[in-house]
């Protein structure tokens, strides 16, 4: 076990490793990754150095997005496995010292759930209709939306079902939004959440947490603006006066679940996936609320030393607002790899690079990209990443130095997103981040190893051809690797930096310009200093001794560009 884990707040600097479960491995050579995938893979899990694993969904689901679609929240896919294999699996990483945090999916069931079922047949009106959002539709028979509001994916946010209702969906016309002023939902998550917990999860990462609470009720709903690009009813817009993203009353709810995370020893935590403003985030992350929010922006910034600073001054200040640890998260299941995102010679400004992840995701086939640079930089990444305090999150996949897949075909796709807009742009969505990953460069049955069994199904998105010397028994035999990369900081971050506790940081005398400095205190009373080069220039090195660089260092000794270093004195 890590020295972290031994601690009650283990998860405020925890390394969590994403496991997307479908795309993890495949024991039972369905084509299809699965929870004794992950079993079987834990003496992978526990060589990296991670302290916890957070699984994607994993509960029975039509798949219309991803599993984000759950059709019951307390079993597993059959697909998956069952219940047994999840006890098997908590179990077996309990055995490695590795925690385990669970999707919990509030805002939004498939319609293929029991509830939405019971819905459409009991008719409007009905109690069963209350758990979801209906309203009358407007016109004589209903006929028209309540008001123009458009899902996430595109479309309309509204779906009729054919007496003169409307049911609304923030996602995709598959998943119903909850109505979280009713009682009974209410009831019913908490004890989705203390199902989990007595099964072993250690804590909960928790979907689209911003959007539960909605004010559909205070000004009729065709008054609400309902252009297209919806600006005034931005995901990121202020709180409070949106009627279905980071309401205030949403908070309540989360006061509630803490009392249940209360009830364990030690007490559960949650991470909230909630894209608010800056300034909203940590109410989500307060004490007795979740306890941990995602920071995003070192995900939303490209290679620009300016605004990776300014995200780690953000994201320390809400830290401290919300009396937590923040987190780092450069890659998920939702945005291009950030080897790629990081290795695109046609970024050259920061106004270009905003739209960078958006670009990629809608038209992947047309972009050029610098898979040297985009290692160097992920690697300097890193390793910038690993030392600031707070927990850090992973993308499987990433340990591997994975780039985005650009050339899924379209009949391939499963995203929802994947879609011709109105406007003829091509979205080509998520699916590039979510390839199953490759285990073994040779394998003559052509899936990379991802399917145990000898006779298998073909993964279900295919992997490309260049994945092979990507794969994990490459990358094992190689030690300049980036799977070795990723061992060796791990480990270092592991003894050296968290095992103090302390969660301060100080700007460095480098820092400044095109060079980030930091210093941290380490376990053995030294101080540790990371300095990373974003610029053409080299850059000067601090005194102390060099642990680890991501790249080669200058003959003279110096810091070349697009590289970290961790010196200790
Ligand atoms: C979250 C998930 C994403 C999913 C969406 C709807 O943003 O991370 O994958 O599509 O919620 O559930």
């Amino acid at each position: 076990m890590t020295k972290n884990n031994e601690r009650a707040d283990w998860w405020k600097q925890a390394v969590v490793y994403q496991v997307y479960p479908r795309s993890f491995y495949d024991a039972s050579g369905d084509g299809l990754g699965d929870i004794r995938g992950v079993t079987a893979r834990m003496d992978y899990l526990r060589a990296l150095g991670i302290d916890a694993i957070w699984l994607s969904p994993f509960y029975p689901s039509p798949l219309v997005d991803g599993g984000y679609d759950v059709a019951d929240y307390r079993d597993v896919d059959p697909r998956l496995g069952t219940l047994a294999d999840f006890d098997e699996m908590v179990a077996a990483a309990h055995d490695a010292g590795i925690k385990v945090v669970v999707d919990i999916v509030p805002n939004h069931t498939s319609t293929e759930h029991e509830w939405f079922r019971a819905a459409l047949a009991a008719g409007p009106g009905s109690p069963e209709r209350d758990r979801y959002v209906f309203r009358p539709g407007r016109g004589e028979h209903g006929e028209l939306p309540p008001n123009g509001w458009r899902s996430t994916f595109g479309g309309p946010a509204w779906e009729p079902v054919g007496d003169g209702e409307w049911y609304l969906h923030l996602f995709a016309v598959e998943q119903a939004d909850l109505n979280w002023k009713n009682p009974e939902v209410r009831e019913d998550f908490k004890r989705t959440l203390r199902f989990w917990s007595d099964r072993g999860a250690d804590g909960f990462r928790i979907d689209v947490a911003h959007a539960l609470a909605k004010d559909l009720d205070s000004r009729p709903l065709d008054e609400w603006p309902d252009d297209p690009d919806q600006a005034s009813l931005s995901q990121e817009g202020e709180g409070g006066d949106n009627p279905l993203w980071d309401r205030p009353e949403v908070h309540e709810i989360y006061r509630e679940w803490r009392k249940v995370f209360n009830e364990y020893e030690p007490p559960r935590f949650a991470v909230a996936e909630a894209w608010v403003c800056p300034e909203h985030q940590w109410m989500y992350a307060s004490t007795d609320e979740l306890g941990q929010v995602f920071n995003f922006e070192f995900a939303k910034t490209d290679w620009f030393a300016d605004d990776f600073r300014r995200a780690i001054e953000e994201g320390l200040d809400a830290a401290e607002r919300s009396r937590s640890t923040t987190t780092w998260v450069l890659s998920n299941h939702d945005m291009a790899r950030h080897a790629t995102r990081f290795g695109l010679p046609q970024v050259r400004s920061r106004e270009h690079h905003q739209l960078v992840n958006d670009w990629l995701l809608r038209d992947g086939r047309t972009y050029v990209e610098d898979r040297a640079l985009g290692t160097r930089r992920a690697r300097a990444a890193l390793l910038m990443e690993l030392g600031l305090p707070g927990s850090v999150y992973l993308y499987q996949g990433e340990e591997l130095g994975l780039f985005e897949v650009a050339d899924i075909p379209w009949e391939a796709l499963e995203d929802p997103e994947a879609r011709m807009t109105e406007h003829g742009d091509a979205i080509k969505g998520r699916d590039g981040c979510r390839v199953p990953l490759p285990w073994v460069a040779d394998d003559p049955t052509d899936a990379f190893g991802f399917s145990a069994p000898a006779e298998h199904a073909a993964p279900h998105l295919p992997q490309p051809a260049w994945f092979g010397s990507h794969a994990v028994d490459a990358e094992e035999a190689d030690k300049g690797s980036m799977l070795w990369f990723y061992r060796h900081a791990l480990a270092l971050r592991a003894e050296l930096v968290v095992p103090t506790g302390d969660t301060s940081l100080a700007w460095a005398a480098e820092n400044g310009g095109e060079v980030i400095a930091y210093e941290r205190p380490t376990a053995d009373g030294r101080t540790l200093e990371v300095v990373t080069n974003f610029g053409a220039e080299p850059a000067r090195l601090p005194e102390g001794e060099v642990l680890l660089a991501s790249a080669e260092l200058n003959a003279d000794g110096s810091l070349p560009a697009d590289a970290t270093v961790w010196v200790v004195r």
